[in-house]
């Protein structure tokens, strides 16, 4: 195995005999992973800028020295594994009771070394993490993930509020990993939808997809308490302006091989980024409503579309948003002047809709209604699985341990202010 594929390991320790120790390891030949960060501040010490640094490498293996505190350095691990959940860590330390091996174990540690560590253990515990993370890899050959995407040609025409309610409503069904993506770069709304303050974003992603890997993903996407992940759209629209078409066929073609689902809301534009979504989805589905000005757009847009197409016109689903029975445009006459059929309808519900945006949570998460209905129906319809509804109430978030959640807030308040 070459440098470059070794796992990454990271050391946060102050001890500097046991710093030493897993130098000489892990930095020389056949080392079983390679050691590329030291954190030697004491724990107390430990603040934003070694939070960054570790999210910037984003490690398959964390070695943490608990000799300080082992309090605080399990809340630490708490912390690190809330924002990589795939993170291994080695601990070492103490003497500990049951008890607390078995709070450590709780916090993601999967080996305790009582210190003085001997090389022969050290050796030993990190040869196995390293054969771990090997079979992880195996383990991830998975199907590659469907790509859905979602795209309104006329304004408001409902695509962000059904790609982001839909997200949660097929994770909920099929149990699958689902990641919705804000393509909409300029003024995509889907954290807003969801009701969250997103850490990072697609383009934070696009600049780091070089040296991206399944570490580093997990440290990009936001996750949200419904059990979607997201990669939102830029705070500032000017951010996104070098993304190019190529880019997003490369960034899409990797998140097939780590999620289930991937549900594009895509921006209502025939941009080369647009186009390059389209190429890639398995599904595009266009979202209008019933008016002239929407179907005008369609017609308009539809040779475009199809052109991108790489499975054939079966790739194109249209949804009539906000459909009332008594419309003035039937059905019929969407049919017709735009020679698609129509593959679902959701109902024109205002009630459901304000309460969620005054909620500030998903239309699927606050009961039943006209609208969760009919995404129910169109999740079962798209992923052949009999859709439930969801239940009232959404998991909470696990509370990050007290003394990191400070550092959590401001770091979210530095990147909304910043970005
Ligand atoms: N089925 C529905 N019933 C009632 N209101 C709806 C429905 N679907 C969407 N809306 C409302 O319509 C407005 C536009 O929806 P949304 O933002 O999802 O559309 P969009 O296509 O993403 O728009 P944009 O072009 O701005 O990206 C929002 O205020 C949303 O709450
Ligand atoms: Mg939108």
């Amino acid at each position: 195995m070459t440098d470059a594929q070794l796992p990454r390991a990271a050391l946060i320790s102050s001890d500097s005999t046991f710093v030493t120790q897993v130098k000489q390891l892990l930095t020389g030949p056949d080392r079983p992973l390679a050691l590329e960060l030291e954190l030697t501040v004491p724990l107390y010490q430990f603040g934003e800028s070694q939070v960054q640094a570790v999210r910037a490498l984003g490690p398959e293996l964390i070695i943490l020295d608990l000799e300080e505190s082992q309090e605080l350095g399990l809340q630490l691990a708490q912390y690190l594994v809330e924002m990589n959940p795939s993170q291994l860590f080695i601990a070492t330390g103490p003497v500990l009771s049951g008890e607390q091996l078995m709070q450590a174990m709780r916090a993601g540690v999967s080996d305790y070394l009582t210190k003085p560590v001997l090389a022969e253990d050290l050796r030993a515990a990190t040869v196995r993490v390293a054969q771990k993370l090997r079979k992880t890899d195996g383990e991830k050959q998975r199907q590659p993930g469907r790509i859905l995407s979602f795209f309104s040609p006329k304004g408001g025409g409902g695509s962000t509020t059904l790609a982001t309610n839909l997200a949660i409503v097929i994770h909920r069904t099929t149990k699958g990993k689902t990641l919705l993506v804000d393509l909409d770069l300029e003024l995509g709304e889907s954290a807003m939808v969801l009701g969250m303050q997103p850490r990072f974003n697609l383009v934070d992603f696009a600049e780091n997809f070089r040296r991206m890997d399944a570490g580093l993903l997990a440290s990009y996407i936001d996750h949200h308490s419904s059990g979607i992940d997201l990669l939102s759209a830029p705070f500032k629209p000017e951010a996104a302006e070098g993304i190019t078409a190529d880019q997003i066929r490369r960034i899409l073609a990797f998140l097939r091989q780590h999620y289930d689902y991937i549900i594009v809301d895509t921006p209502r534009s025939f941009a080369p980024p647009s186009i390059a979504v389209f190429e890639q989805a398995d599904l595009v589905f266009i979202v209008s409503t019933a008016d002239l000005a929407s179907l005008r757009n369609i017609q308009r847009g539809i040779p475009l579309v199809k052109r991108a197409l790489t499975k054939g016109e079966e790739q194109v689903r249209l949804i009539i948003n906000r459909y009332d029975p008594k419309d003035t445009i039937t059905v019929d006459d969407v049919e017709r002047s735009i020679g698609l059929k129509v593959f679902w309808k959701v109902s024109n519900d205002y009630e459901a809709v304000m309460g969620s945006v005054n909620a500030g949570r998903p239309i699927v998460l606050n009961g039943g209604s006209p609208y969760t209905r009919d995404l129910a129906g169109l999740a079962a319809l798209v992923t052949g699985i009999g859709a439930q509804l969801p239940s009232r109430r959404s998991r909470i978030a696990r509370a990050l341990t007290a003394p990191f959640r400070g550092m959590a807030g401001r770091t979210a308040k530095r990147r909304e202010g910043g970005k």
